[in-house]
């Protein structure tokens, strides 16, 4: 792992410290492995090396880079919809993103993950610089060279045409072209797609978006919308997301949007965006939200960001979306999944998985939050839910190893029937005070930050006082279906 997974076990996310331009070294000592530069303790002055060119997840080795931490994107986007059909699903995306960061080591290059975009200048700290873009890794040689601790920023200019990219599965993801603009869903690792961006959950960061459209779309991105300016046939829409974020959970879709805002009763704005097109009954159920709100800040406190909002849009990835603050949804917001997407800014959002292989954290939270939905508004109970998981003809969660499903079996089944399943077995086991002070822990411990299952287990022990090996050993380290536990 580089020195910028500062990720302790022990509580949040923490920052290195800049003693005298050197990293204190304790939390660096811990963290070899993928070839990130780390300045010598006790060494006479800087010592320069390339930053890494991936986060250190072995499911995605070039998602991140190594030897910075960003603080903040500011993503200026200018876009222009594809021609109407026949003519190819393409767009044309112009960009400058404004990217501040900090050195976690002493750096004579650094990486940024790129993909399928062309970059046409970056500069830092003012000065034009000399990179190469190989592959989907943008290759930055700051000169003067960075120290660590050093703050920077870096302004990349970028442009190409858009299209309609998969992730490891087939699956749309990323800025995906669509007729009246496009639908922006990065999970895992799409955010390359249209931003130049350390693209792993360990590095969170602000965001700022000035997202230029023709006059008539709307573009709709995190957070706050703090305005839109029309001239010349063009509209530019300003957010505003000052909570921490990882970069999979961004959004900027573009589409023909009406905006509907009302503040909930604990005061959160919301503002959801309803494709035009879509008929009362494709979005109905959003009017469940406030309740919901109310529901899952009982259980996991308080909701965690400025704001709140849906977008449903007329095109599909075939998948709803947890994007931070404005969730996405495919063609039409099921009650189910409106939960399950709220759920998430709690469960994935607030707290990240550490690593992708931990995604049962997310999915697992998110399924059996949707469960406990149901039970509250008055359907079947999660007990009846946890019982039909476990005498269903479905082979299909007892076929993998929950905690290491593979990088593409991060959204099968498996992952979100079996999680939410062992959410309700350790329920069960350590009791209700006991899970439900785990869960607000959870999210109170990590916020802003990421962990990991090791995390969820050593929490949940120090909470329940169990030793719960066994429990975790047949529920998320074992492939068969548990017995006993
Ligand atoms: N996290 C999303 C959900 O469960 C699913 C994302 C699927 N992503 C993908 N690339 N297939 O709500
Ligand atoms: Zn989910």
């Amino acid at each position: 792992m580089p020195a910028r997974l500062i990720h302790r076990p022990s509580g949040r996310v923490a920052r290195p410290i800049a003693v005298g331009g050197v990293i204190a070294g304790v939390v660096l000592a811990t963290l070899a492995g993928s070839g990130a530069a780390t300045a010598a303790p006790d060494g006479p002055g800087p010592r320069y090396a390339p930053g890494a060119d991936g986060a250190g997840d072995p499911y995605f080795p070039l998602a991140g880079n190594g030897g910075y931490d960003v603080q903040h994107y500011d993503l200026d986007l200018d876009y222009t919809l594809p021609a109407p059909a026949p003519a190819p699903l393409e767009g044309q995306l112009t960009g400058v993103a404004t990217i501040d960061l900090i050195a976690t080591a002493d750096l004579d290059r650094f990486n940024l993950d790129l993909r399928g975009l062309t970059v046409s200048s970056v500069v830092v700290d003012g000065k034009s610089m000399a990179f190469a873009h190989e592959g989907d890794e943008l290759v930055v040689s700051p000169r003067p060279k960075l120290k660590a601790g050093q703050a920077a920023s870096v302004v990349v200019s970028y442009g190409g045409t858009t299209t309609r990219p998969v992730d490891i599965e087939g699956e749309l993801y990323g800025w995906v072209t669509t007729r009246d603009g496009a639908m922006v869903v990065s999970e895992p690792d799409g955010s390359s797609t249209w931003f130049p961006v350390s693209d792993h959950p360990t590095d969170k960061a602000t965001y700022t978006f000035e997202i230029t459209v023709p006059e008539g779309s709307v573009a709709v991105a995190n957070g706050l919308l703090e305005g839109s300016e029309t001239a010349d046939g063009k509209t530019t829409w300003r957010w505003n997301a000052p909570d921490l974020m990882a970069a999979y959970l961004a959004t900027a879709t573009v589409g023909n949007f009406r905006l509907q805002q009302y503040t909930a009763p604990n005061g959160t704005p919301i503002i959801d965006a309803i494709d035009v097109t879509r008929q009362p009954n494709q979005y109905a159920n959003l009017a469940r939200t406030a309740e919901m709100l109310t529901l899952f800040e009982g259980l996991y406190g308080d909701y965690p960001f400025v704001s709140y909002g849906a977008i449903v849009d007329n095109d599909s990835v075939g998948y709803a979306l947890e994007t931070q603050t404005r969730s996405f949804f495919s063609g039409s917001a099921g009650l189910g999944t409106v939960a399950h997407e709220l759920a998430h800014q709690w469960m994935g959002n607030q707290v990240s998985p550490g690593r992708w292989a931990d995604i049962w954290l997310n999915e697992g939270w998110a399924t059996y939050s949707e469960w406990l939905w149901t039970e509250h508004n008055g359907g079947l109970t999660a007990q009846a839910r946890f019982d039909a998981v476990m005498t269903s003809a479905s082979q299909a969660p007892w076929n993998t190893v929950l905690a290491d499903p593979g990088p593409t079996g991060l959204f099968g089944t498996p992952v979100y029937t079996r999680g939410a399943a062992l959410l309700h077995a350790l329920r069960v086991k350590i009791g209700d005070d006991a899970f439900f002070d785990v869960a607000k822990e959870w999210v109170a411990r990590f916020s802003g930050g990421t962990a990991t299952t090791a995390d969820f287990i050593a929490l949940s022990e120090e909470i329940s006082r169990q030793d719960l090996t066994s429990f975790f050993d047949v529920w998320a380290y074992q492939p068969p279906k548990p017995t006993s536990w």
